[in-house]
């Protein structure tokens, strides 16, 4: 009896040491110590070999170690059941899932937006050009020869491996590309980043947006542009917008034209943003000059066109009261955020 009853101690052992993670090893642990060839009925089959009065006690041992092997085994059941279980019993279904942060547009991208389909319900076509651009596109083919003072207004940053090229200062040189590949009538409207050389300030940056505009066609007149950009502004602003325009010099336009809106800040009182007239530009505009016309060989006695070109940055500050520049380019969210739904 000794022997067994060390049989049973080392079983024991085994027992508590056995480990089970899925259903099946559990399963394995009841056929070898509780199945009806297993290890509890083998032993409980020593009882006829014990002497007679030893068989209470011995009888006691057995007990114990099948109340034992069934503890274990109930045990391992639910350790492995609560694993198998464990994702969803871990998991707190009612509580909110993972936000993913969305973004929202950006203020300038939302009013481009609105400056294009306003554009579109008139008639014109999306087009976009180089923003590295070369000194034609830019500057020569717009009659703004090499040393055309006009030129100094509009500095830009150079690349160095050819000084022909440079970061285009205007959207007009997108005039340049369409007219070089599309024949009249052509309406376009052209929305880009520029690029200027200036000190980063409130009211100034290096690169800014704009928002250009071509028409040519036959007949095409000084009354159409104004009524054009006059229709635009009512839409963009709302019907109380008043208009004025005032003569102007673009090398590439004449005549010109600069357009002014009453202030949208003040209502035409007078503050800070309009500098107390009441007034504030939004936008370079005239006649296509028929020498550019002629650089692209358009017949400049058979069509006409005007042109156009606005900041978005401006357009945006006076529909959202934003008057700094930097705002626009510093990627904080909290100033971003608030446009959520502008659109
Ligand atoms: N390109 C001019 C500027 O950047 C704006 C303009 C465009 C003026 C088209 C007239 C016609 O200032």
């Amino acid at each position: 009896m000794e022997q067994i009853v060390q049989q049973i101690e080392q079983y024991k052992q085994e027992m508590q040491a056995f480990e089970a993670t899925t259903p099946a090893q559990v399963e394995a642990f009841r056929i070898k110590y509780l199945g009806t060839k297993g290890l509890v009925k083998t032993v409980m089959g020593e009882m006829k070999n014990v002497p007679n009065e030893q068989k209470k006690v011995f009888g006691q041992i057995l007990n114990e170690f099948k109340e034992f092997a069934e503890a274990r085994y109930t045990a391992l059941k639910e350790q492995t059941e609560g694993v198998a279980a464990g994702g969803d019993q871990q998991r707190d279904i009612t509580l909110p899932g993972e936000v993913f942060p969305v973004g929202t547009r950006h203020p300038l991208n939302i009013v481009r937006n609105q400056i294009v389909s306003i554009f579109g319900r008139l008639g014109f076509a999306v087009a976009e050009g180089p923003e590295i651009e070369d000194d034609w596109h830019n500057f020569g083919a717009m009659n703004l020869p090499e040393d055309h003072p006009a030129r100094d207004m509009q500095d830009t940053f150079y690349i160095s491996q050819n000084p022909d090229w440079l970061l285009r200062t205007h959207t007009s040189s997108v005039q340049a590309r369409v007219m070089e590949t599309q024949k009249p009538p052509i309406r376009v409207i052209c929305p880009g980043r520029v690029y200027r050389n200036e000190t980063i300030s409130a009211r100034a940056h290096c690169f800014f947006h704009q928002v250009e505009g071509l028409y040519i066609d036959e007949n095409v007149s000084f009354a159409d542009l104004k009524q054009t950009l006059y229709f635009f502004v009512q839409e963009l602003f709302g019907k109380h917008v008043k208009v004025r325009f005032r003569p102007s010099y673009f090398p590439f336009t004449e005549p010109s034209a600069e357009m002014d809106i009453s202030c949208q800040i003040c209502g035409g009182d007078g503050c800070n943003i309009c500098k107390h007239t009441g007034w504030v530009e939004i936008l370079g505009s005239g006649m296509v000059h028929p020498k550019v016309l002629e650089n692209f060989g358009i017949d400049s006695n058979k069509y006409t066109g005007f042109a156009f070109g606005m900041g978005i940055e401006r357009i945006t500050q006076l529909k959202y009261q934003v008057n700094d520049l930097r705002l626009y380019s510093q990627n904080d969210v909290r100033f971003l955020k608030q446009f959520t739904g502008a659109v």
